[in-house]
C-alpha cells in the first residue's frame, strides 16, 4: 500500500477570479500500487491515493466507489432498498501484466494498472462498457468538491435510455441532462431538469444492454455523446463517486435488476388503478357532491376524487376550510357510500402562524430546516411565509406521519397527494432553497446541496409511514411530485404541470415509459393537460392513452389564474369562471361523452390484466410500460419506434398521438398480434396500417395470451363480479400468461389469500389446449368463467373441459365462447377428424 496524502496533480492558484484566489486540485488516478481482496470486495490504491472499491453484490450487480483521503466514508444510501440482499458470488480475481481481472458467472471486468480504468465484458468476452478517462475529481479550498466524474466510451450506435423524468425522446444520445428536482410548471419538450431525479440509465451496445446507477444525491449531470465525440459521462457537484454497473443482456433485465436494488412499492388497492378525477380545485362541498353525482348519473366509471389546495384553511396543511367544507368526515363517508375514494393534497410548506398547531409543534421541536447559523428558513409558497420540515430527520418524519392521524383514522381518507416537495419556493429564480440550508440526513448532517434531491422522497416516506400507521388495514395510495431513485417504494408519480397540446400527449407517453423503465411503474400524466384547455379530440385521445398508464388521472389547473382574477374582482361568479375551464369527461357534448365513457369502461375491463402486471412489477421489478426496444432490442425497427409500447407483457399499444389522425402505421415486433377490436391477426416484424377512428384505440394482444377481462363497474368495488371473462388467443407455439387476484384491498394476500393462475396455451394439428395451474388460497367471488377462443384455425368437432366432453358452441365471427367453472384446469378443442 502506498502514500496516504492525495497528490494534487494540478495545484494552482485559480487566476480566473483574481479578487478571490482559490486553491484548485484536480485528481485523476495514477498507477495502481496496491490491491487487496476481501471476499466479494476488491480494493485498489493508486500512487496518488485514489482508492477504488469494487463490491460484487450479485453476479450482475457490481458497485464501484472511488475515494480520496478526507472523504466521508459511509454506506448510507436513501436509494438502495433496505431489503436488498446481496448474494454469495463466486468472484474470480487474477493479476495479469498490465491489468487485474475479475469475474462473476455473468460479467468479466478488468482494472488497468496504469491508470485505474475499469472495463466490463459479458461472460463470453464481449465488450459492454469501457472507461474513457475513468474517474476524475476537482476540488478547491473555498468550494470543496466541485466535480466528480466518470467518463466512458460511447461508441457510435450505442443508445441510452432511462434517467427517470426527461421530457425527451427515448434515446438520450446527443444530449446532456441534469438532475435537480425542479418545479417545472408548463415545461416544454427538452426542458431540463424536471421534478425528480433518477440518476440511472441503461445503454444498448451491439445488441447487449447494461445499466449505470450513480447513487449520488447532489446535482448530477449525464452526458451521452453530447459533443459528438463518442464519449459519455456522469458527474456530480459533490459527494462520492459511487455507482453500480448492472448487467443485462436484455434491457428489461437491467430495469428489473435496478428495481431489485432500489425497491418496489407494495400492491396498491385495486381502486387506485381505476379512473381518478382531479382539478384545481373542487370546492365547496356541494360542488364535490355534484361532481360525484354526475359521474354516477352519466354512468361514467370513477373511483377517486381529489381535493386540491383550496380545501385547506388558507393553505394551512392538515386543516380544512370549514366554510367550504363544514363537515368533511360526513362528506368523505357519503362519497365512499357512492364508491368514491377521497384523496387530499398535503404540501410541505407550513404556514408561519403562531396560532397554527403544525407550525407550533414544528417550532417547539426544532423540526424546521435551518440555515448554517441556526435561523429557520422562511420562504413563500402557497402561504406567503412558510417553514419547511426537515424530512431527512427520522423524528421529523415520525411527527409528520403522526399529523395524518385525523385524516386517516378519523376521516378515513383513502389517498394523499404530496405536492411542491422539490421543495418548490415561489418568487426566487432558483425556485428552491439556497444551497447552505442544513439537513440532518439521517445522522449524516449536510447542506441542501446534498439533500435537495431527496427532500421530496423523504416527505413521501414520512407520509406513507403515517398513512400506514394510522389506518394499518387499508392499503395506502400516495402520489408525490418530487422524488429520487428508490422513491418508487413510497409513492406513485405524475408527470407534473403539463400542457393541453398534442406534443404534450406524446410527451406524456415518452415520460411515462421512461419513468417505467427507470423503476417507477406507477406513473401517469395529467390526462387532458394541466395548463390550457384541450380540444375535444385531444382530450379523447389523451383518455385513450391514459387507460394504458398505471395512474389514470384527469387533472387541470381549471379556472385558476385568469378565472380566479375575475372572481376576485367580482366580475364573474365562481362557478361561472370554473365552467369555462371544466375538463370532466362529459363536458364536450353527448357524442364525446359517449366515446369517453366507453374508453374509461375499457380501462375497467382491463383491470385484472393491469393488476397482474402490477403484481409482476412488485414481485420482479418488471416495468409495466416498455418501449418496443425493450421487447426486442435486436430488432432495429422496434428499437427506433417511439410511440408504440408494451403494456404489461402481452399487450401492444399503438396510440393515436396526432391531431386528425384516423389510422396508425403500426410496427409489430416479433410474434403474431390480435387486434383486440376485430380479432384480426397481424404478423410481426412488419408495419401495418391500422384503422383508428376517434372512438377507438388500437391495441393488440400477443398470440397465445389468455387475457382476463373484468366486468365494467361504476367503481372497482361496486359489487362482486358475476363472471370472469378470458380471451384465449390461438398460437402455434406454447405461450404462458398469468392472472393474479386477491381481495384488492387489505393485507390478507400476505397470508396466502391470493390466487395466481398460470395459463398455458398449446396447439397442435389436432387440438388447442388451455391449461390453468393455480396457487394460493384466495377464492374469487365470481361463480363462472367465460372463455372466448379466438383465432382458431381448426375446424373443431368437440370440446373437453377437465376431461369431460361439452357441447360444441356455435362460433360467432370466428370466436367460440363457452362457460366453465372458475377452477377449470384444462380445456381442449379438438379438430374434426
Ligand atoms: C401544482 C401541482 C398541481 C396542483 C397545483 C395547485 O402546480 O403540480 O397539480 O393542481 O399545484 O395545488
Amino acid at each position: 500500500m502506498s502514500g496516504t496524502e492525495p497528490q494534487e496533480e494540478n495545484k494552482a492558484i485559480d487566476e480566473t477570479n483574481d479578487r478571490k484566489p482559490d486553491i484548485i486540485s484536480r485528481h485523476r488516478p495514477g498507477r495502481v500500487v496496491s490491491h487487496e481482496r476481501l471476499e466479494q470486495q476488491l480494493i485498489f490504491k493508486t500512487e496518488n491515493s485514489v482508492e477504488l472499491q469494487i463490491r460484487v453484490h450479485t453476479p450482475d450487480i457490481i458497485q464501484l466507489t472511488y475515494f480520496l483521503v478526507g472523504d466521508v466514508r459511509s454506506d448510507f444510501s436513501y436509494a438502495i432498498n433496505p431489503d436488498f440482499e446481496p448474494e454469495d458470488v463466486d468472484l474470480q480475481f487474477e493479476e495479469d501484466e498490465g491489468y487485474f481481472q475479475f469475474s462473476t458467472s455473468r460479467v468479466n471486468g478488468i482494472v488497468t494498472k496504469k491508470n485505474l480504468l475499469v472495463h466490463f465484458f459479458d461472460s463470453d468476452g464481449n465488450m459492454l462498457c469501457e472507461d474513457q478517462h475513468g474517474f476524475y475529481r476537482r476540488e478547491s479550498l473555498m468550494k470543496g468538491i466541485s466535480e466528480i466524474k466518470v467518463t466512458k466510451q460511447a461508441p457510435a450506435g450505442d443508445r441510452f435510455y432511462g434517467l427517470g423524468d426527461k421530457a425527451y425522446e427515448h434515446n438520450l444520445r446527443g444530449r446532456a441532462f441534469e438532475n435537480w428536482n425542479t418545479d417545472a410548471y408548463a415545461y416544454e419538450r427538452g426542458d431540463d431538469p424536471l421534478y425528480r431525479s433518477v440518476p440511472f440509465y441503461a445503454a444498448l451496445h451491439n445488441g447487449r444492454a447494461y445499466g449505470i446507477f450513480f447513487d449520488n444525491t447532489y446535482r448530477t449531470r449525464f452526458s451521452f455523446d453530447r459533443r459528438e465525440n463518442n464519449i459519455s459521462s456522469f458527474s456530480s457537484e459533490g459527494g462520492v463517486m459511487n455507482y453500480y454497473f448492472i448487467n443485462g443482456p436484455d434491457l428489461t433485465d437491467v430495469t428489473e435488476r435496478y428495481t431489485r436494488l432500489t425497491g418496489v412499492p407494495e400492491m396498491p388497492p385495486m381502486w387506485a388503478l381505476g379512473y381518478h378525477q382531479c382539478r384545481w380545485s373542487y370546492y365547496p362541498e356541494s360542488r364535490v357532491r355534484e361532481l360525484a353525482e354526475t359521474f354516477r348519473d352519466k354512468r361514467i366509471p370513477c373511483d377517486a376524487i381529489y381535493l386540491d389546495i383550496d380545501y385547506m384553511d388558507d393553505y394551512r396543511t392538515f386543516t380544512w376550510d370549514t366554510e367550504l367544507f363544514p363537515d368533511p368526515g360526513t362528506m368523505i363517508s357519503d362519497l365512499s357510500e357512492q364508491g368514491f375514494e377521497t384523496i387530499v393534497m398535503i404540501n410541505p410548506g407550513v404556514k408561519v402562524d403562531e396560532d397554527y398547531f403544525v407550525f407550533q409543534q414544528g417550532l417547539e421541536n426544532n423540526y424546521f430546516c435551518t440555515r448554517p447559523d441556526g435561523e429557520i428558513v422562511i420562504a413563500p409558497v402557497w402561504p406567503s411565509q412558510c417553514t419547511f420540515p426537515d424530512f431527512t430527520h427520522p423524528d421529523v418524519r415520525d411527527w409528520w406521519g403522526s399529523l395524518y392521524e385525523d385524516l386517516m383514522a378519523e376521516k378515513n381518507i383513502s389517498g394523499i397527494w404530496n405536492d411542491m416537495n422539490e421543495p418548490a419556493v415561489f418568487e426566487v429564480e432558483s425556485k428552491t432553497f439556497p444551497n447552505d440550508i442544513r439537513h440532518h440526513f439521517d445522522g449524516h448532517p449536510c447542506s441542501h446541496k446534498k439533500a435537495h434531491n431527496i427532500y421530496g422522497m423523504q416527505m413521501a416516506r414520512a407520509s406513507l409511514d403515517g398513512m400506514k400507521k394510522h389506518n394499518p388495514d387499508k392499503r395506502p395510495f400516495l402520489l408525490t411530485r418530487a422524488n429520487f431513485a428508490g422513491g418508487q417504494r413510497y409513492a406513485a408519480l405524475w408527470t407534473g404541470d403539463n400542457i393541453a397540446s398534442w406534443d404534450h400527449l406524446k410527451l406524456a407517453n415518452e415520460q411515462s415509459l421512461r419513468l417505467s423503465i427507470s423503476g417507477y411503474s406507477f406513473v401517469g400524466s395529467d390526462v387532458g393537460g394541466f395548463v390550457d384547455k384541450p380540444s375535444p379530440e385531444l382530450f379523447t385521445r389523451w383518455l385513450q392513452l391514459g387507460i394504458f398508464h398505471p395512474l389514470f388521472r384527469n387533472h387541470t389547473m381549471g379556472y385558476n389564474v385568469d378565472g380566479a382574477a375575475a372572481v376576485k374582482k367580482e366580475e364573474v361568479e365562481l362557478r361561472e369562471a370554473q365552467i369555462d375551464a371544466d375538463q370532466e369527461p362529459w363536458i364536450f357534448g353527448d357524442k364525446y361523452t359517449d366515446i369517453n365513457r366507453s374508453i374509461i369502461e375499457l380501462r375497467y375491463r382491463l383491470l385484472h390484466y393491469l393488476y397482474t402486471a402490477f403484481y409482476k412489477y412488485v414481485q420482479e421489478g418488471r416495468p409495466i410500460l416498455r418501449p418496443l426496444g425493450y421487447y426486442d432490442q435486436r430488432d432495429e425497427q422496434a428499437v427506433e419506434e417511439s410511440n408504440e409500447f408494451l403494456f404489461g407483457d402481452h399487450i401492444l399499444v399503438a396510440p393515436v398521438l396526432d391531431k386528425g389522425q384516423t389510422e396508425v402505421e403500426a410496427y409489430f415486433p416479433k410474434g403474431r398480434w390480435y387486434d383486440f377490436r376485430s380479432n384480426r391477426c397481424y404478423k410481426g416484424k412488419h408495419k401495418h396500417t391500422i384503422p383508428a377512428p376517434l372512438e377507438e384505440v388500437p391495441f393488440f394482444v400477443k398470440e397465445g395470451t389468455v387475457l382476463p377481462l373484468r366486468e365494467v363497474m361504476q367503481y372497482t368495488g361496486e359489487r362482486d363480479p358475476e363472471l370472469l371473462e378470458l380471451n384465449a388467443y390461438y398460437s402455434k407455439s406454447q405461450v404462458a400468461s398469468q392472472l393474479y387476484e386477491d381481495a384488492g384491498e387489505g393485507y390478507e394476500y400476505r397470508d396466502g389469500k391470493y390466487r395466481l393462475t398460470t395459463f398455458t396455451v398449446k396447439s397442435s394439428a389436432e387440438r388447442m389446449t388451455i391449461t390453468a395451474e393455480r396457487e394460493g388460497a384466495y377464492s374469487p367471488p365470481y361463480p363462472k368463467t367465460r372463455i372466448n377462443i379466438i383465432g382458431l384455425p381448426l375446424e373443431p368437432s368437440a370440446v373437453q373441459v377437465d376431461g369431460e366432453e361439452k357441447p360444441l358452441p356455435e362460433a360467432s365471427r370466428g370466436t367460440y365462447t363457452l362457460e366453465v367453472s372458475p377452477d377449470f384446469q384444462q380445456l381442449a378443442i379438438l379438430q374434426k377428424k
